[in-house]
């Protein structure tokens, strides 16, 4: 059985204080029972990581970090942060190859493998991201798009790593849109997203988890959660909202 998993990915949202009281409520709303059910993550910006893996402690809500330089360093790498470094202040999870980082810092599939070596490198899970834009869905791309995101990774850093990672599919038209991917059209793509890791090895297929992302919400989460390939979600908007982000990791945890 894949364990569900909620991540949240706060992107360039909050401050101290926001962080405090966001926190505060998780470790408020975030039960024993609930957190035994599902895996539960959130990816602050860098620079609040150190204080958010304080306020965190003793609760069962883990740290991510949202990127991280894919050379191993330390070294003359003027801006970027090392993987070594996020496990340093407390992470346990990555997120690599976000569509936002694709998009506005340049991307490349290449470049997201190497990331996602260098977290595997010292112990942290990369939590994967792939996903189509509108004009590739629109122009019936979506599998072409998907299998090339996936295929560049196992091909680079091999399917043991994939296996040792966590992927979310994010189609980048319902990221932040408020347009959900239904649940038959998330379903579908992670069941092609199965396939091609079968491709390769049917038992890391079997267990690798494949989270939905994009426009996530209480009132939707549960729809999305229940199809079989379907492990969870990257939540953005919804998870910087203690009480909606807590009704989310409730629908994954009954899965
Ligand atoms: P959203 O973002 O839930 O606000 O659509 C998801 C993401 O980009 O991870």
């Amino acid at each position: 059985m894949r364990k569900p998993f909620v991540a949240g990915n706060w992107k360039m949202h909050g401050s101290r204080d926001a962080n405090a009281r966001l926190v505060q409520g998780l470790r408020t709303a975030m039960t024993a029972p609930l957190a035994s059910h599902c895996d539960v993550a959130v990816c602050p910006p860098f620079v609040y990581l150190a204080d958010v893996a304080v306020q965190l402690q003793g609760t069962p809500v883990a740290l991510g970090a949202q990127d991280t330089c894919a050379e191993p360093g330390p070294g003359a790498r003027t801006g970027e942060v090392s993987a070594s470094m996020l496990l340093d202040v407390g992470c346990r999870y990555v997120l690599v190859g976000h569509s936002e980082r694709r998009q506005f810092h340049g991307e490349d599939d290449g470049l997201v493998a190497r990331k996602l070596s260098a977290a595997l490198a010292v112990g942290l899970t990369p939590i994967l991201c792939v996903g189509e834009s509108l004009q590739e869905r629109d122009a019936g791309l979506t599998h072409h798009v998907i299998a090339r995101q996936v295929d560049a990774v196992l091909d680079a850093a091999g399917v043991a790593a994939v296996g040792r990672s966590v992927l979310a599919y994010e189609p980048v038209w319902a990221i932040g849109t408020g347009r959900t991917a239904s649940p038959e059209q998330a379903q579908e793509v992670h069941g092609f997203i199965r396939g091609r890791i079968a491709a390769r090895d049917g038992n890391i297929a079997g267990s690798v988890r494949l989270l939905y992302g994009g426009s996530v919400k209480a009132s939707n989460a549960r729809e999305l959660f229940a199809m079989p390939d379907v492990d969870g979600g990257l939540v953005g908007g919804a998870s910087l909202n203690a009480e909606e982000f807590v009704a989310i990791v409730a629908a994954a945890a009954r899965k």
